[in-house]
Formats: C-alpha cells, sequence, structure tokens
C-alpha cells in the first residue's frame, strides 16, 4: 500500500506509468502544447493527442462543431498534419514535459493502422491508442470498431509491429460492448479506452438544414455519461486488462463514478473546452475525495461498486 501522499494518485496502466490517472481524450486537447501557455502539462496523467494519420489530413468541410443541451457534436474529420510532423516537430516540443505522451492512430486499412505504429516505435511516446471508432471519417475508423473480428485484425496487427504499450479504443455505436472489449483484448490490447462519441445529428429548424457539414457527428459531453459509465462497467467486468474511462467527465465526482465503476484511469475530453485546467482540477478533486475517506491511493476505488 503506498501511503506517500505525492503517490496516492499515481497509477501505472500497462507500463504507463502517470503521476495522476486523468488523461486527457483524444482530439480535445490538441496535440498538448496548444494549451501549454496556461496549464502546466506536467501535472496531467497523460496527454492523448489528436488522432494521426499517415498522411496529413484537412479533416471536414462546412461546420465541425455544435452545440447541444449538455453535449456537443462534433464531425472535425481527423485534422492532423501527419504522422511525420509529429514525431519530427511535435514529439521533440512534447518531450520537454515529464508527462507521458500517447498517440491515437487511425488508418484507412488494417496495414495502415500496423505502418503507423512501426513508425511511433522508439520516438519517445509512451504508448498507442488505437483508433477503431472514430465516427467522422467515412472510411476505416468506426467501421473497424463496430465488429469484433475487424477490431481483433486491427489491434493484433498493430501488436506485431510495436514495441509500445497498445491502448484499443472503443466505439459506443455497437450493441454488445462486452464483446468488443474481449475480443480486443484476445488480439493482445493491453489495455481498453472508452467510450468514444455517440453517433449523434442537429438540425437548423430556420434553414431544415442539418447543423453540421457531415450531417451527422460525434456526441460527447456531460450528456453521454451515464451510457459511458455502463459500459465501463460492462467493459470492466468482461476483461482483465485495465479499462481507461472517459464520456462527459467534467468533475471529480465523476472520474470517481468511472473509477468505482471499474476504470484504472479517466479521461476528460468535452470539458477542456469549458475548462483548459480540467485535468489537473479533477486530479486534484479526486485527491480530496480520497483525503476525506481516509484512502492513500486511488486505485482503492477501482470497480469498487456495490452492486450487492
Ligand atoms: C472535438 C473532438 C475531437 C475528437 N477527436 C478524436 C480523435 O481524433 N480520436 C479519438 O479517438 N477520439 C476523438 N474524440 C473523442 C474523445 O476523445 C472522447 O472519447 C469523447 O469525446 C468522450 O469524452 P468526453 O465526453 O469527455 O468528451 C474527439 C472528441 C471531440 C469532442
Amino acid at each position: 500500500m503506498v501511503s506517500n501522499v505525492n503517490d496516492m494518485l499515481a497509477v501505472n496502466i500497462a507500463g504507463i506509468k502517470m503521476k495522476t490517472p486523468v488523461m486527457t481524450a483524444s482530439g480535445t486537447f490538441g496535440f498538448g502544447l496548444e494549451y501549454s501557455d496556461f496549464v502546466d502539462l506536467n501535472q496531467v496523467g497523460a496527454i492523448v493527442v489528436k488522432g494521426t494519420t499517415l498522411a496529413p489530413k484537412a479533416g471536414n468541410s462546412g461546420r465541425r462543431m455544435a452545440e447541444t443541451p449538455a453535449g456537443m457534436l462534433n464531425s472535425i474529420g481527423l485534422e492532423n498534419p501527419g504522422v511525420e510532423e509529429f514525431i519530427h516537430t511535435i514529439m521533440p516540443r512534447l518531450a520537454k514535459y515529464d508527462v507521458p505522451v500517447i498517440v491515437n492512430i487511425s488508418g484507412n486499412t488494417v496495414e495502415e493502422y500496423g505502418q503507423l505504429a512501426a513508425r511511433l516505435d522508439k520516438t519517445g511516446v509512451a504508448g498507442l491508442e488505437v483508433n477503431i471508432s472514430c465516427p467522422n471519417v467515412k472510411q476505416g475508423g468506426i467501421a473497424f470498431g463496430t465488429c469484433p473480428d475487424s477490431a481483433a485484425q486491427v489491434v493484433r496487427e498493430v501488436k506485431a509491429k510495436t514495441t509500445l504499450p497498445v491502448i484499443a479504443k472503443l466505439s459506443p455505436n455497437v450493441t454488445d460492448i462486452a464483446l468488443m472489449a474481449k475480443a480486443v483484448e484476445a488480439a493482445g490490447a493491453d489495455a481498453i479506452s472508452l467510450i468514444n462519441t455517440l453517433l449523434g445529428m442537429a438540425i437548423d429548424i430556420h434553414t431544415w438544414r442539418p447543423v453540421l457539414g457531415n450531417i451527422v457527428g460525434g456526441f460527447s459531453g456531460p450528456a453521454v455519461k451515464p451510457v459511458a459509465l455502463r459500459m465501463v462497467w460492462q467493459a470492466a467486468n468482461a476483461v482483465k486488462v485495465p479499462v481507461i474511462g472517459m464520456g462527459g467527465i467534467m468533475t471529480a465526482a465523476d472520474a470517481v463514478e468511472f473509477m468505482l465503476a471499474g476504470a484504472s484511469a479517466v479521461a476528460v475530453g468535452t470539458a477542456n473546452f469549458v475548462n483548459p485546467y480540467a485535468a489537473v482540477e479533477v486530479a486534484g478533486g479526486i485527491r480530496d475525495y480520497l483525503t476525506e475517506r481516509g484512502l492513500n491511493q486511488v486505485s482503492q476505488l477501482v470497480g469498487k461498486v456495490n452492486c450487492g
């Protein structure tokens, strides 16, 4: 048991050592550097960078974000500068911080996922998050994440091409999340993260047109939390590998719920748009919660929901 107050928030997820269990969710914190003038990046559990592809991607056209009651819709379409720019320009700047950097990777084919994994090996990144769940790209993405066989195929390919810890990011747009979790665990995933966004839509009643240029987009934020929590609980009960929970976490209380449901770490996404300090503040709130309850290590919360 760890009793040092400095260590009470420390977690180790599949070999990735973090000072706090609170990560930033991919696509919501840029490449971290955009926030570095405001937030001490050293205090974030881990930075999961924007979805990265082999070639640079301009993303979707038209309007790409919309606010909805208690949530937001986005259809960014994986805009990113490509893996080479990440390795040569972005990673050297991120390496100056004492924070694990996890790269969220997306491919159009199984082979592309493998190529990305091979390219990112030995570049200083701490792990890979395999995005098989993006609802905003026509090829790849969610197609892999809604079928256990193709999800497993992607994870197997990535595992074969890297020595880095591999986190499989699951889509909520499935019937049986436990089945997906088991499939990627069997394929070798070292950890599982969930949830990515739910598919959603908004319509402008003045123009009778969809609000998003892409018509549909990914729905995230506080409104999705009960769905995410239920899925994290189901997935955590189905697998042995650590689960990283996300979906609507705005406060430390939200994060504690996810950990009680079985998450060993959490990520904040939409919250970063409201409050750039969210990941640091949520971690501080978890520390206060542990102290108030006389607990000395955050792992004491994991999976402790009493459903009896
Ligand atoms: C604007 C935006 C961009 C996102 N881009 C990505 C991405 O590139 N890759 C990915 O795996 N998830 C992406 N996500 C999903 C988030 O990482 C997260 O899984 C989801 O938003 C749920 O968490 P939240 O409710 O805390 O935002 C994106 C979400 C938003 C809002």
